[in-house]
C-alpha cells in the first residue's frame, strides 16, 4: 500500500504560486514513482491571507499546519504591504508561523555546485567546494526577546527597544541539533557569538562548549559575529556547520547564500522537536518585480520539496531522485535567469518545471 502524506502548501505571494505549482507537480511524479501519496491542503499566509481576511497568519492556517504530517512554503511578502502597521505585515505572518509551530531549528544549507560555480560573485578559487550548513537560532534572541517596543521617555523622548535573550534550555536544544548535523556532515561545529560584549553571548558560548563533551568527534570552534562575516567571504570552505542565535543567523545565512551565487537555488528546513511538522521554503523572497512572468527559479523550492522527504517524512531516495534530477537539468544546459552565464539560453519557470519531470522519467 502506498504510504500517504498529509502536506500543507503555502503558496504565499510574488512568485511562490508559480514555484510551487512546479513543486506540487515534482512531488506527484516522485510519489508515483516511490508508492507515495500527498494530501495537500493548500492555505493562506502574508499577503494574501492579509488581502483575504486581514490576518497575515490566520487560525485556519494554523490548524491545517498542526493537522499535516508537513508543511511546504514558497515565499511571502511584496511593495503592496510594506507600509501596513507591523501586525498586519507579512513578515508577522512568518515569525508567527515559526513561534506557533515551535521551529527553533532553522537549517539553511548553502551548497556551490560545479555547474554554477562562475554564477558567484566570488573568485572561482574561493567558492569552489564550498559546503556550509548554517543553524539558526528560529524562535529565540532579539527577535522574540521582551521587554519590546517603542516606549516613551519621562522626558518625553521616544526610546526603541529590543530584548536579546536565551535560556539554558533554549540554548542546549539548539546547540544539540547543531552537533548533530556537525555528526552527519563534516563534523566541524563553528559557534558563532558575539561573547566579547554581550552576556548573552556569554551563557552562549559557555553551554556550547560544555556540550561538547558529549560529541567527542566534533571540532569545535568560535568565532565573534563580525570576523565570522569576514571569513565567509574570505575562505568560506573553512566551515563546515555554523552555528548561531536568530538575528546573527539572519544576516550570516544571506551571506552564505550569495557565496553561491544564486539564492534561487537554496532551500531550507525549520524544524521543531522530532515528530512535530516541519516547515521547508527556499531561502529567496517572493520577488514580486518578476512575479507572474514565468521567470522564477523553482529549484530552490524544489529542493525543498527534497529536504521535506528527508527529514520530515524519512524518505531519503525519494529525496535523493529530486536532487539527482536537479543536477541532470543544470547539466542538460537548462538555466533561468537568476543563474544564466555565458552560452547557455535562458529557460523559464514552467519550462525548468518541465525539464524536471523528464529527469525524474
Ligand atoms: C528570513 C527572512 C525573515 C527573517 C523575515 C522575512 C522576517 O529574512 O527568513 O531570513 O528575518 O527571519
Ligand atoms: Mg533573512
Amino acid at each position: 500500500m502506498a504510504q500517504n502524506y498529509r502536506i500543507t502548501l503555502l503558496p504565499g505571494d510574488g512568485i511562490g504560486p508559480e514555484i510551487m505549482a512546479i513543486a506540487v507537480q515534482v512531488l506527484k511524479r516522485i510519489g508515483e514513482k516511490f508508492d507515495l501519496t500527498f494530501d495537500f491542503t493548500e492555505a493562506l499566509i502574508g499577503g494574501s491571507a492579509i488581502d483575504a481576511t486581514g490576518n497575515p497568519f490566520p487560525p485556519e492556517t494554523l490548524a491545517a499546519c498542526q493537522n499535516s504530517d508537513s508543511i511546504l512554503l514558497a515565499a511571502i511578502g511584496g511593495y503592496k504591504w510594506d507600509n501596513l502597521p507591523r501586525n498586519q505585515r507579512p513578515e508577522t505572518g512568518l515569525l508567527a508561523l515559526r513561534s506557533s509551530l515551535n521551529l527553533f531549528a532553522n537549517l539553511r544549507p548553502a551548497t556551490i555546485l560545479p555547474q554554477l560555480v562562475d554564477a558567484s560573485t566570488l573568485k572561482r578559487e574561493v567558492v569552489e567546494g564550498v559546503d556550509i550548513m548554517v543553524v539558526r537560532e528560529l524562535t529565540g534572541g532579539l527577535y522574540f526577546g521582551e521587554p519590546r517596543g517603542i516606549f516613551t521617555t519621562e522626558s518625553g523622548e521616544k526610546r526603541g527597544v529590543n530584548t536579546m535573550t536565551y535560556t539554558e534550555s533554549e540554548i542546549d536544544r539548539i546547540g544539540k541539533v547543531a552537533f548533530e548535523t556537525a555528526m552527519k556532515r563534516g563534523k566541524k561545529l563553528c559557534s558563532v557569538d558575539k561573547s566579547n560584549v554581550l552576556e548573552v553571548s556569554q551563557l552562549w558560548r559557555d553551554k556550547i562548549t560544555a556540550m561538547a563533551a558529549d560529541y567527542p568527534e566534533v571540532e569545535l570552534s568560535h568565532l565573534y559575529v563580525d570576523n565570522a562575516a569576514m571569513q565567509l567571504v574570505r575562505s568560506p570552505r573553512q566551515f563546515d556547520t555554523i552555528v548561531t542565535s536568530n538575528l546573527f543567523g539572519d544576516i550570516l545565512s544571506d551571506a552564505a547564500a550569495m557565496l553561491t551565487g544564486s539564492i534561487g537555488m537554496l532551500p531550507s528546513a525549520s524544524l521543531s522537536n522530532p515528530g512535530q511538522p516541519g516547515v521547508y521554503e527556499p531561502v529567496h523572497g517572493s520577488a514580486p518585480d518578476i512575479a507572474g512572468q514565468d521567470k522564477a527559479n523553482p529549484l530552490a523550492q524544489i529542493l525543498s520539496a527534497a529536504m521535506m522527504l528527508r527529514y520530515d517524512l524519512n524518505q531519503a531516495a525519494a529525496a535523493d531522485a529530486i536532487e539527482a534530477a536537479v543536477v541532470k537539468v543544470l547539466d542538460q544546459g537548462y538555466r533561468t535567469g537568476d543563474i544564466v552565464s555565458a552560452g547557455f539560453e535562458t529557460v523559464g519557470c514552467k519550462a525548468m518545471g518541465e525539464a524536471l519531470l523528464k529527469a525524474i522519467g
